[in-house]
């Protein structure tokens, strides 16, 4: 079994240069190596608070987004541990939890931009990791980038394909561009994580897992009922590093049973 990639840091992988729609291999790890640190920068980031001293003529949406930043714990742990996001927290608490990602993983990361879950991924020793964005992802080393979107008809082969076999886990923290309006954030939020665990079907091993950013809300439902059919458990989580304000949950589906699903369509 090949060894798990680049768990150093270290990267002799294509150089920064980025091609659109193109695979990469790339440089650039979070600095610490245990991943027990993770989890304790975790504990202790829900603790601190600092403050906004003054306005400094800066409008009052623009004072609020920055007390929320400087009164977030996890951007600053974030910042200073090379995590390219403080989305990285969660899925550093969803996968102490829920123990998906192991030495050898191989792992489809929907959504990658900035690329703090792959870090993670990454980090915590997966074997292939891809991850796919519609935004420019820089590289990160061990991992393959690649522009796109998630919706086109090639994208499942492409990057099973790229993994080399069946993925063990795909995640998912896409998320629209928001409109304000909650009603249209919440339909455009849960078609994506739709998509995504249709995009699951295709690309996954019997027995792996899927995780994806839902938000609470009526119209899951059907969504909910498929993955019970679909997965052995399924579970809501919202992790720790997830705002409270947000109405953003997690969804975490393990045991893929592929056999479930042909037997739903031939009884339909
Ligand atoms: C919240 S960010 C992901 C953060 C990431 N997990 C991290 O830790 O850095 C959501 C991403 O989903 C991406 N996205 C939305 N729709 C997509 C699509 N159809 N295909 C691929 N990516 C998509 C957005 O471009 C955005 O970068």
């Amino acid at each position: 079994m090949k060894s798990p990639r680049s768990r150093s840091g270290s990267s002799k992988d294509t150089g920064p240069k980025r091609i659109p729609g193109k695979a990469l291999k790339s440089a650039s790890n979070p600095g610490e190596n245990d991943a027990t640190l993770d989890s304790a920068t975790s504990r202790t980031a829900r603790n601190k608070t600092v403050s906004l001293k003054t306005a400094r003529g800066r409008t009052t949406a623009q004072q609020r987004w920055l007390n929320r930043q400087l009164n977030d714990p996890y951007v600053a742990a974030a910042r200073k541990q090379g995590w390219r996001s403080r989305a990285a927290f969660k899925l550093i608490e969803i996968d102490d939890r829920f123990k998906l990602i192991e030495e050898g993983t191989r792992i489809i990361d929907l959504g990658a931009a900035p690329g703090g879950w792959t870090q993670v991924a990454v980090k915590r020793g997966a074997k292939h990791v891809v991850g796919l964005d519609l935004l420019p992802v820089d590289p990160v080393a061990g991992a393959e980038i690649i522009e796109g979107d998630f919706t086109d008809p090639d994208m499942p082969d492409r990057l099973k394909d790229m993994l080399g076999g069946p993925a063990d886990l795909v995640m998912s923290d896409m998320a629209p561009n928001t409109t304000g309006h909650a009603a249209t954030d919440h339909m455009r939020i849960m078609g994506l994580a739709e998509g995504a665990l249709d995009f699951a079907f295709q690309v996954l091993a019997e027995g792996g897992s899927f995780i994806a950013k839902v938000f609470q809300g009526g119209s899951e439902k059907d969504m909910l009922a498929l993955m019970k059919t679909a997965f052995s458990s399924v579970k809501h989580v919202k992790p720790p590093a997830s705002r409270k304000e947000s109405s953003e949950l997690y969804v975490i589906a393990t045991g893929f049973r592929p056999q479930r699903l042909l037997e739903g369509s031939e009884n339909a």
